[in-house]
């Protein structure tokens, strides 16, 4: 017997012949066939004698009656199967080939459906899709924007859009009163597992609307998707606001799949002669559901984990909650009624964990938001079906750096009723703004808008805008807020995190077709490219001096 495995978009499917009963001609374009031509056959489809369960075809089999070589292929330079042998820039020189894998294309697939799902129900829920230019102007989100220079208009940039964030409020302002569109975003800035420097944004904007009215709007629109793309029913979106998620979790992207919530402890550990914590400025406690099966070699790898990635040396104290009694690294200094008032401090149950320690309250808030992470991502494999959505909402409307006020989403973002008439103490105003997180990623964030000029104009204000400078980066979006605003607000939702996150994996470049490496090319179309002298020149710019050939990019 022969057997040939065919693959197409929907899987393999295997071909069959009996060399006895095999025309020579048939034999010899068989034995001539190199992998991943590409060939057509007819042949009779039969019950396979012995089924592949593991296979979706795998109970049949094509008798070939008849074959022809459509296209010859070059060897490739990888396997193309899921557990390729191909490095990663291999694979990202030849991206068409690695999109053969099936893997990657159960990735496209399932991005397909994603964007298929919010299509159709933002349809139902009467959104109207419009695509907004991407030859812009500079819209601040924060990062560094992408230049188009301008041949018509020697001297001037187009800027690609970080997101249409004006552009749908200018269409607010329109009266288009409900918008989306799978945005295509650009931001030139350092490249993680989840950041590329294009991605895509499902982008929406209402008018005359509450936070509510948004937030569960997109509660439903996102249930929906993981529904029908996943069959999974997502728990209810749990809401907590920036503050308190950064006291209780140490980050305002915190995983909630385990609450591992973060306690003061500071005052039930002082004066009792345990000169680590009466020294320190703080102390935390953090409860390990389950935990106190935790062996010191495994409490001591946590600790050796954060001198990896502190520069403070952290001494992580324990108690054990067990059957027996509470038992702890400092029994010295703390007798067991003193660990059991803790643990009913913190409603602990025996069985379980907790884990101290002091020092600078940020630093250490900082330190078990990681600590935490860790944990969790022991716990959960990457392809579980367990999510943890959350809304973190009431973000601080300014906060500082480097001496002056920054805007903590963007400079649109409204600020909280009871303070919009006076703005007075910037520092301390908190915003109409919202994060949603799944699983420790932010998968998106929005808020409710600023529609009165003098609002905007202040605000702008206290951003270090002088009138100038508003006038020069603003004044065409000012002057539209002069024209009868709608009140209105918004939400971009990350669709190539969505992705990741419904497909189990860590980087977002796996759901992209043609993503940049780290050094933000795309090794497929060699881009970047060089351009030669005269090119700069009808754009009227000169040609920067060349990188050095040793550059390692
Ligand atoms: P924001 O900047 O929070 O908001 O972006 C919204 C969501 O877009 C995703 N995202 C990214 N995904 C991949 N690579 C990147 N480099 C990247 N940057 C952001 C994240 C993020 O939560 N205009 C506002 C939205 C609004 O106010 O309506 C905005 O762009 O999932």
């Amino acid at each position: 017997m022969i057997w040939i495995d065919l693959r197409d978009r929907y899987g393999y499917t295997q071909l069959a012949l009996e060399r006895s009963q095999t025309s020579a001609e048939l034999l010899k374009k068989v034995e001539a066939l190199g992998k991943e031509w590409v060939i057509q056959i007819h042949g009779k489809v039969i019950q396979r004698e012995a089924p592949n369960p593991k296979l979706p075809t795998g109970e049949i089999e094509v008798q070939v009656q008849s074959l022809s070589h459509i296209s010859r292929s070059k060897l490739p330079p990888f396997l193309i199967e899921d557990e390729t042998d191909g490095g990663e820039e291999l694979r990202m020189n030849y991206r068409y080939l690695d999109l053969r894998r099936p893997r990657l294309q159960q990735h496209l697939q399932l991005r397909h459906q994603v964007v298929q799902a919010f299509r159709s129900y933002l349809d139902k829920c009467n959104f109207l899709e419009i695509e907004t230019p991407m030859l812009i102007r500079s819209t601040p989100e924060g990062a560094r924007d992408f230049l188009v220079p301008s041949r018509l208009q020697k001297g001037s940039a187009y800027a690609l859009p970080q997101s249409p964030q004006l552009l749908k409020q200018l269409l607010m302002v329109s009266g288009m009163d409900r918008y989306y569109q799978l945005a295509r975003c650009f931001r030139d800035e350092d490249l993680r597992s989840d950041r590329q420097p294009e991605f895509t944004q499902l982008d929406a904007e209402m008018s005359f609307l509450r936070q509510e009215d948004i937030l569960s709007l997109f509660e439903e629109a996102t249930r929906h998707v993981f529904q029908v793309v996943k069959g999974i029913s997502l728990p209810t979106f749990q809401r907590i606001s920036y503050e308190d998620c950064c006291e209780k979790y140490g980050t305002d992207k915190p995983d909630l799949r385990m609450d591992l919530a973060l306690h003061p402890f500071k005052e039930l550990v002082t004066g009792r002669g345990f000169d680590l914590f009466d020294h320190a400025e703080g102390v935390l406690g953090m409860v390990i559901p389950g935990g106190a099966t935790y062996t010191r070699k495994q409490i001591q790898k946590l600790e050796d984990l954060l001198s990896s990635k502190f520069e403070d040396k952290k001494r992580l104290i324990w108690v054990r909650f067990k059957e027996d009694g509470p038992r702890s690294s400092v029994d010295k200094f703390y007798p067991p009624e003193v660990l059991r008032s803790w643990g009913e401090r913190v409603k602990l149950n025996t069985g379980d964990l907790l884990i101290l320690a002091g020092g600078d309250p940020p630093q250490t808030r900082h330190m078990f938001s990681f600590l935490r992470q860790h944990i969790l991502e022991e716990k959960y494999p990457l392809l579980s079906k367990d999510f943890a959505p959350l809304w973190v909402l009431d973000f601080p409307l300014f906060y500082e750096s480097e001496g002056r006020l920054q805007s903590t989403h963007h400079p649109f973002t409204r600020p909280r009723e009871e303070d919009i008439k006076t703005l007075s103490n910037p520092k301390r105003l908190k915003s109409q703004a919202y994060d949603l997180v799944i699983n420790g990623i932010e998968i998106g964030g929005g808020s409710l808008r600023i529609h009165e000029h003098d609002v905007q104009r202040e605000v702008l204000k206290i951003l270090g805008f002088s009138a100038q400078e508003q006038k020069k980066h603003f004044g065409f979006f000012l002057r539209a807020l002069e024209y009868g605003a709608p009140p209105h607000g918004g939400i971009a939702l990350g669709i190539d995190r969505l992705c990741a996150l419904l497909g189990g994996q860590r980087f977002i470049k796996d759901f992209i077709a043609f993503p940049k490496n780290t050094a933000g090319k795309d090794l497929s179309l060699e881009s970047p490219d060089q351009i030669p002298q005269k090119t700069w020149e009808t754009y009227g710019l000169h040609r920067p001096p060349s990188r050095s050939p040793h550059a390692k990019l």
